[in-house]
């Protein structure tokens, strides 16, 4: 029997108060505090003496993990370097729409289909068996393997995974999930944080690797549950604009291997597909010879991406010119214009600026600077960059062209796309394949690409 105490919680940070407040202390959000009940035992579940484990000397800690197991799934195992590791706890979180129950679902099945004999169970607790039905007949993987159970309570799940035995689980959503032993409302913070731990411990005691499907708000917490992950092994993001088909899945923690890569998934009629060549995709429909267009070659975690990175500029204005930018951080573009302004001597004040990156990018580190500022230019001036020709590099408050993260491995890429020059800063090494043309300074790297 668990007693419980009432506690007030915040639902977007977690932080606990012991009244009610109309404002978060912590996070700082209006409205987020709600009344809850918590275990008044310190520590979800941790009623029952736990086995004694003495220590040993590490030495003697066998070194041999578990062995992934692959989805099938190329980019979701990129990721996951490998697979999905029995008993582990993965949670996928993104915004309502983006792929995320598609995603799973397609792991799953390629998952079994790699694995015969073991199964895979999807607990929907948000839509009907029919759904999701529907959904695996779209996407072509129905399979005697998949297992499938609509049901929200945890006890309820945990003895239909005793029973099956799957090899993996989804449950999707996390959110929607509850223990009914457990007094607070289904979805509130400590809810969310009790069912998570139940399964966690689940998942280590069956040895079932276990997916949990998290919506993420506009604002890019988890509904709530920020707080939820320190408790699993693995926490992946699966981002993307709706009205463009790229997916990106980075992983945000990883216990089992490095976070730095991404995963690029184009959504089609038939569910996701991996993409395996981004670069050549972003760049397809690009036109030649146009002004107020640069190619950057940027890292996404570890991956070289080459994207097209465009400019517009209009005319004299007499009121507050406009500034608008699409997959470009405002901030970043309202420094390069002041650069531009006071170290350049381009002065781009008085007229609107417009920057997008094409397909769905976003441009979130400094090395795709030199490409923003040189499409701007060129806009400006309306003269066209050099035809295939990148660029690389951060550019400093003081008109400097500074080294980005693994230049050359960007411009290994951009050579095996065909690009011939690229602009680069002083002191880059040679890389075979392309030729480089070193600049120190903003105004010399306009003056060498675009004249003066
Ligand atoms: P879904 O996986 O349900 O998203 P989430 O679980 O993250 O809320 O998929 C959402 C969108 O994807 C939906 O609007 C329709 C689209 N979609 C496709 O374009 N192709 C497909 O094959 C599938 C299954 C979905
Ligand atoms: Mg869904």
């Amino acid at each position: 029997m668990s007693r419980t105490r009432v506690c007030f919680r915040c639902q977007l940070c977690g932080a606990e108060s012991p009244k009610w407040l109309g404002r978060c202390q912590e996070c700082g959000e209006w409205g987020s505090v709600i009344e809850e009940h918590s275990p008044s035992s310190n520590g979800s579940g941790s009623g029952r003496a736990e086995a004694v484990q003495a220590a040993i000397p590490m030495l003697e800690v066998s070194s041999e993990g578990e062995e992934p197991m692959p989805s099938g799934v190329g980019e979701l195992d990129r990721v996951l370097g490998g697979g999905l590791v029995p008993g582990s706890v993965t949670l996928l979180g993104g915004e309502p729409g983006i792929g995320k129950s598609t995603l799973v679902l397609q792991a799953l099945a390629g998952l079994v289909a790699e694995r015969p004999g073991e199964r895979a169970m999807v607990v929907t607790a948000e839509e009907s068996r029919q759904q999701v039905r529907a959904r695996a007949e779209r996407l072509g993987v129905l399979s005697a393997d998949l297992w499938l159970l609509a049901e929200t309570s945890l006890a309820s799940i945990a003895t239909q995974i005793r029973q099956v035995r799957p090899a993996v689980v989804a449950v999707d959503s996390v959110q929607t999930i509850h223990d009914p032993a457990f007094e607070s409302a289904p979805g509130t913070v400590s809810q969310v944080r009790e069912c998570t731990h139940r399964l966690v411990q689940l998942a280590k005691q069956e040895g079932v690797a276990v997916i949990l499907v998290g919506h993420v708000t506009k604002e890019g917490s988890l509904a709530g549950p920020r707080t939820l992950e320190h408790l699993v092994d693995t926490v992946l993001s699966f981002e993307g604009d709706r009205h463009h088909a790229l997916r990106m899945l980075r992983a945000v923690k990883h216990r089992f291997g490095p976070t730095s890569e991404l995963g690029l998934f184009e959504m089609t009629g038939s569910g996701l597909r991996d993409l395996s060549d981004p670069s050549a995709l972003f760049l397809a429909d690009r036109r030649q010879g146009t002004s107020g267009s640069a190619v950057a070659a940027v890292l996404e975690g570890a991956r070289p991406l080459l994207v097209e990175v465009q400019a517009l500029t209009g005319r004299d204005r007499t009121q507050m010119p406009r500034r608008a930018a699409t997959g470009v951080d405002p901030a970043r573009l309202a420094m390069l214009l002041g650069v531009l302004d006071r170290r350049a001597d381009v002065s781009l004040a008085s007229v609107d600026v417009y920057a997008s990156v094409a397909g769905g990018v976003r441009l979130a580190e400094p090395g795709g600077d030199l490409a923003l500022c040189l499409a701007l230019v060129s806009a400006h001036r309306n003269v066209s960059l050099p035809p295939d020709s990148v660029a690389v590099g951060e550019v400093g408050l003081g008109g400097e062209i500074r080294q980005a993260a693994q230049t050359p491995r960007r411009l290994a890429e951009a050579a095996r796309l065909g690009f011939t020059e690229a602009i680069v800063p002083e002191s880059t090494p040679d890389v075979s394949g392309i030729r480089l043309r070193r600049v120190t300074t903003l105004t010399q790297a306009i003056r060498q690409v675009l004249g003066p």
